[in-house]
């Protein structure tokens, strides 16, 4: 697929790095001309992806770190600062998709991924203001789940549906200074779907209109386009990537 985009001297930070949609987002703004702080608890992984786009560090930098951890989000916005003087793009994509059916989750569960999946997020967001450019803009993780709930996830669904909710509040506080929108994946081949394509897979591309998956590049493409001059007035705004799975009214 050949999609442009000129993010030359703007500086992206992401969370979830190392997952499926964090290495074609990665790739895509590298790409682009953009400078990208890339953050995941995954070190090995982190270190593989800067070695194979910027080998010379010059426009990467990377930090493991856990995404729900006040001390390491401050850690990460530093190296922000220091290494490309603020962030223009934000996107927290960090996630986890645990499977549990309410009946038998434990509250440790259940807080575990609000944890991760919803404070994380806001502690994010909240310390990254201070040094996000004007003009900026954060693209949130939502998901098909958060709109219509997702059998075996309460938890990740109700903090999908969270992001949603935080997208639209975001966008009526950090107007005009900052844009802010939510992509809502559908199935898309990541890690994380991959114990759900095993079980269900076939049955959810037959009730999928454009007939397959999604790839994690057609999300990345998406969160381009929310951050590029093309989408200079769309704000507050959720946007599927589902190829037909679920269409909100
Ligand atoms: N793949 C899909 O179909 C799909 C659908 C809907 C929404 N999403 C959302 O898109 C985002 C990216 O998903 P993905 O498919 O790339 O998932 P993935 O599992 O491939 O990647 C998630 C990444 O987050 C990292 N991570 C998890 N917990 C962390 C923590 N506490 N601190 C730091 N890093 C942490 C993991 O190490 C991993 O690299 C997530 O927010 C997810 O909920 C994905």
């Amino acid at each position: 697929m050949t999609v442009s985009f000129d993010f030359t001297g703007k500086t992206l930070l992401l969370t979830g790095a190392a997952g499926g949609i964090g290495r074609e987002i990665t790739a895509l703004f590298y790409d682009a001309g953009a400078n990208l702080v890339l953050l995941d608890m995954d070190d090995a992984a982190l270190k593989d992806i800067a070695a194979g786009h910027d080998p010379a560090g010059e426009r990467i930098a990377i930090m493991k770190m856990d995404s729900s951890s006040v001390a390491d989000i401050d850690a990460a916005l530093a190296l922000a600062k220091d290494r490309f003087g603020g962030v223009d793009y934000l996107m927290p994509a960090a996630g986890i998709y645990p499977e549990q059916l309410v009946e038998s989750m434990t509250d440790e569960q259940w807080r575990q991924v609000m944890t991760i999946n919803l404070d994380g997020v806001f502690f994010l967001l909240k310390r990254a203001l201070p040094i996000m450019r004007d003009g900026g803009a954060i693209v949130n993780f939502a998901s098909l789940a958060g709109h219509r709930g997702s059998y075996g996830h309460s938890h990740y669904a109700a903090t999908k549906a969270a992001i949603i909710s935080l997208t639209k509040t975001l966008t009526l506080e950090l107007g005009p200074r900052i844009r802010v929108n939510a992509i809502s994946p559908g199935i898309i081949e990541t890690r994380m779907t991959g114990d759900l394509l095993r079980t269900r897979g076939e049955q959810l591309v037959s009730s999928t209109p454009l007939g397959r998956n999604g790839q994690a590049s057609e999300v990345a493409t998406v969160s381009a386009f929310l951050c590029s001059t093309a989408a200079s007035f769309v704000a507050g705004e959720v946007i599927h990537v589902n190829g037909g799975l679920f269409m909100a009214g």
